[in-house]
């Protein structure tokens, strides 16, 4: 069975995509097949489809992190021919080749019904940036941080960025915004920040060992001096949700945030989530926490993926890409 697919591929050490015409191996066991309807673009399918190392374990190789479709064929029970199902993480789009092809066959304990209330469409709105955005708000929720001072989001009109405010925006937190571009103020608005901070003048003044106490919590999407500033500025049992690294992969941060207000700092792995976790995640996502995101969805077809990479690596992506196959 033949399939297109944006394939990156590596000369002399250099990467690019392009889109082909490759062969799907025959149905394994303990596998479903999956003719995608739509993907998304993430960070990481941006640093799979440049050959940054680390991500992908070799080329070619066909990237994208996210999943959502319908089942084709199928040698697990539990699955049926024509069931609608979404798939993010684990090693697709890193060691098995992913979203970004018009089929995947991918291990069937790594696929999830969809929610009724999504369809495929939508589900790639979110992708794996709404369920990792939905997993630090949830160690927020669950530690009960309360809603009388605001919460700060780092990254905020990148993908787990913009989702993250526009569901803590939902909750009733008030929602501060930490931001690289200007233009971008009225945009965090619509999404649900009531106060845009640019991002020179967050790290402007350098990190204090601890600071005034004015955020309830955060959500962390950059990493480096930044997340070491936020968490010295968190007041008393407050989270801090960790989950990206744009701006840097170290920080350095005293002790006293943790030891003076019991600031608990939260990491998250979305891709290694367990099933039972993304199950819940996906359903707060279709019910209660559910965002119209129409307004800052880009939808493209393979083609087009190159340009929008280009984008995500400069910093310069707004809300999310969403990759539809076929017409
Ligand atoms: N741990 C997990 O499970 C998990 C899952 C998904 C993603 N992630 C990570 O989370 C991060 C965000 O992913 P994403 O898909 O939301 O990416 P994205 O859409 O590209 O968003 C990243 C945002 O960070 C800000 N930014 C860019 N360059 C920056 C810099 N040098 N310094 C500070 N801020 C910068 C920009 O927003 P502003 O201009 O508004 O500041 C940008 O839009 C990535 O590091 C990704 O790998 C982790």
């Amino acid at each position: 069975m033949k399939y297109k697919a944006y394939l990156v591929e590596e000369n002399e050490g250099k990467h690019s995509g392009q889109v082909k015409e490759i062969e799907m191996p025959s149905l394994d066991d303990g596998n479903v097949i999956i003719k995608v309807h739509y993907s998304s673009l993430n960070y990481k399918d941006a640093l799979a489809s440049s050959g940054v190392k680390g991500v992908v374990k070799s080329y070619p190789f066909v990237p994208g992190i996210d999943v959502a479709g319908e089942i084709i064929e199928t040698s697990n029970s539990e699955f049926s021919v024509g069931d609608n199902v979404v798939a993010t993480g684990y090693k697709i789009g890193m060691s098995v080749f992913g979203g970004f092809g018009e089929l995947v066959q991918l291990p069937s304990k790594w696929v999830l019904k969809l929610p009724a209330e999504l369809n495929s469409f939508d589900s790639m709105c979110y992708g794996t940036a709404g369920i990792t955005a939905a997993a630090c708000v949830k160690k927020i929720v669950d530690a009960n941080v309360s809603n009388e001072l605001p919460v700060l989001v780092s990254g905020a009109t990148g993908g787990v960025g913009s989702i993250s405010v526009g569901i803590l925006s939902k909750l009733g937190y008030q929602v501060h915004a930490i931001s690289g571009k200007q233009d971008k103020v009225e945009t965090l608005k619509s999404m649900g920040a009531s106060e845009i901070i640019l991002r020179d003048e967050f790290t402007n003044e350098p990190v204090k060992a601890l600071d005034k106490a004015i955020y309830g919590g955060a959500v962390d999407t950059v990493g480096g001096e930044i997340l070491a500033k936020i968490i010295s500025m968190v007041a008393n049992q407050g989270v801090v949700s960790c989950c990206g690294n744009v701006a840097g992969a170290m920080f350095t941060s005293s002790v006293f945030p943790f030891i003076l207000r019991g600031v608990q700092l939260s990491g998250i792995d979305s891709a290694e989530s367990s099933l039972v976790l993304k199950k819940e995640l996906w359903n707060l996502l279709s019910n209660e926490w559910s965002l119209n995101l129409t307004d800052h969805i880009k939808t493209i077809q393979i083609d087009g993926i190159g340009d929008e990479v280009k984008k995500i690596l400069n910093g310069n992506q707004v809300g999310r890409v969403v990759i539809k196959h076929g017409d």
